[in-house]
C-alpha cells in the first residue's frame, strides 16, 4: 500500500517552496531541501535533531550537475562517476562557492552523489536543483529503508514521495578524493556495498595509479561516529561461538549484567545469509523486531560465514547499532 499520494509534481513544488520532502533512493530514504533554500536546510537539521557539525550530501541527477557543484573534478572523479553513477557511491570533493557553510558544516569540501531511484532522478532533474538529503531518521537512529519508517519516525510531519522498499538498504560508499599531489589519494570515510576492491579494479582497468589513505580517529562522517543507527531496544552483537542453546541464558545472565537491565523477552534478529539481500533487511529487520510485543533486547550472532569481505558494510552498521558486543 503506497503511503500518501505525493507525486513528483508534489515533491518538486514543496522543495521548490522551500519545504522538505523525504525522497526514495536505492540506499535509505533522504530527508532533502533544495539547495538553494536555507531555510529548508535549517529545517532538517532541526527536525532531525541532527548537530550541525554533521554535513549534508547533495544529490545530483546528471555528472554535468554533480561537475557544478565543486570547485574541482579530478580525473578519478570520472573515473568514480562513469563507473558507479547513479548509485550507492558519495564523493567527497573541494566544493563550490554557492554550497553553502550549513550544507558542509564549514567544511571546503562537499559530498555529492547521483542515487539510482527514478523517481527522485525525476524530482532532481525537473527541480533543476540538487538537493541536500541525509538518511530521513533522528539522529542516531535507525535509518528508514521504506515510506512508513519516515512517516513513524517523524509522526507524519514530513512529506513522503514512497518509492516502495529501498533496493540497497545500507547507505552510500562515502569516498574522499585528494588530488592535490601526483597521484590522487583515496579515502573511504564510510563503507557500503561498493568495495574498496571494486574502485581499485576501476582504477587498475584504466591504468591510472592511486593510493588509499586510511581514515584517521578524527570524525570526518558521523558514519564513524561509534553510535549510530541505534534501534529503540538494545541490540547485542555476539561475535563468540556460543551453543545456541545456551544463547538465552548467556542473555538472560550475561548481558543483563552488562546493561545493568533485566532481560524478559530477548529477539534473534532474522537475517539471510546472504550478504546483499542481508544488508536490504537489516534496518526495517531492525525495527520490527523492536516492535514486536514485549521485546526488550535484539541480539545478533555472527557466524563465520560472515567472515568475508561483502559483509564489513553490513557489520560496520551493526557494530554502530550495538549497545553491546560480546
Ligand atoms: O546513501 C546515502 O548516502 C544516504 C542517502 C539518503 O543518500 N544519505 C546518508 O546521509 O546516509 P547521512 O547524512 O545520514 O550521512 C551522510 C554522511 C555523514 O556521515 C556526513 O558526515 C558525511 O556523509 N559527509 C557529508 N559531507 C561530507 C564531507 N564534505 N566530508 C566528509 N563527510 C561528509
Ligand atoms: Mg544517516
Amino acid at each position: 500500500m503506497k503511503i500518501n499520494s505525493l507525486d513528483i509534481g508534489d515533491a518538486v513544488q514543496l522543495l521548490r517552496s522551500g519545504e522538505i520532502v523525504s525522497l526514495p533512493t536505492e540506499t535509505v530514504y533522504g530527508l532533502a531541501g533544495a539547495i538553494n533554500q536555507p531555510e529548508a536546510i535549517a529545517k532538517i537539521f532541526k527536525i532531525k535533531e541532527r548537530p550541525f557539525f554533521d554535513p549534508l550530501i547533495v544529490h545530483v541527477s546528471s555528472v554535468a550537475q554533480a561537475k557544478m557543484q565543486v570547485s574541482q573534478w579530478p580525473k578519478s572523479a570520472d573515473i568514480l562517476a562513469s563507473a558507479f553513477w547513479p548509485g550507492p557511491l558519495t564523493l567527497v570533493l573541494p566544493k563550490a562557492k554557492h554550497i553553502s557553510d550549513l550544507i558542509t558544516s564549514g567544511l571546503n569540501t562537499v559530498g555529492i552523489r547521483w542515487p539510482k531511484h527514478s523517481l527522485t532522478e525525476a524530482v532532481i532533474h525537473e527541480l533543476a536543483i540538487p538537493v541536500a538529503a541525509p538518511s530521513a531518521n533522528k539522529f542516531g537512529k535507525t535509518s528508514p529503508t521504506e515510506a512508513k519508517h519516515v512517516v513513524q519516525e517523524f509522526s507524519g510531519q514530513v512529506p513522503v514521495l514512497d518509492g516502495g522498499s529501498c533496493s540497497v538498504g545500507l547507505e552510500s560508499t562515502i569516498i574522499q578524493i585528494d588530488d592535490s599531489s601526483t597521484k590522487p589519494i583515496l579515502k573511504i570515510l564510510r563503507p557500503g556495498v561498493i568495495s574498496a576492491k571494486s574502485i581499485e579494479n576501476e582504477f587498475k582497468s584504466k591504468k591510472v595509479n592511486f593510493s588509499w589513505q586510511q581514515a584517521g580517529e578524527e570524525i570526518m562522517a558521523p558514519g564513524q561516529i561509534k553510535h549510530h543507527y541505534m534501534p529503540s531496544v538494545p541490540l547485542v552483537l555476539i561475535e563468540q561461538d556460543i551453543e545456541s542453546s545456551k544463547v538465552k541464558e548467556y542473555l538472560t545472565y550475561e548481558v543483563q549484567k552488562k546493561l545493568h537491565k533485566k532481560i524478559l523477552y530477548p529477539a534473534s534478529l532474522d537475517l539471510s545469509e546472504d550478504p546483499s539481500i542481508a544488508a536490504r533487511q537489516l534496518y526495517s529487520q531492525l525495527r520490527k523486531t523492536a516492535e514486536q510485543k514485549n521485546v526488550d533486547l535484539i541480539y545478533f550472532i555472527k557466524k563465520p560465514i560472515h567472515n568475508n569481505d561483502l559483509w564489513l558494510a553490513f557489520f560496520d552498521r551493526l557494530q554502530k547499532a550495538a549497545s553491546l558486543r560480546i
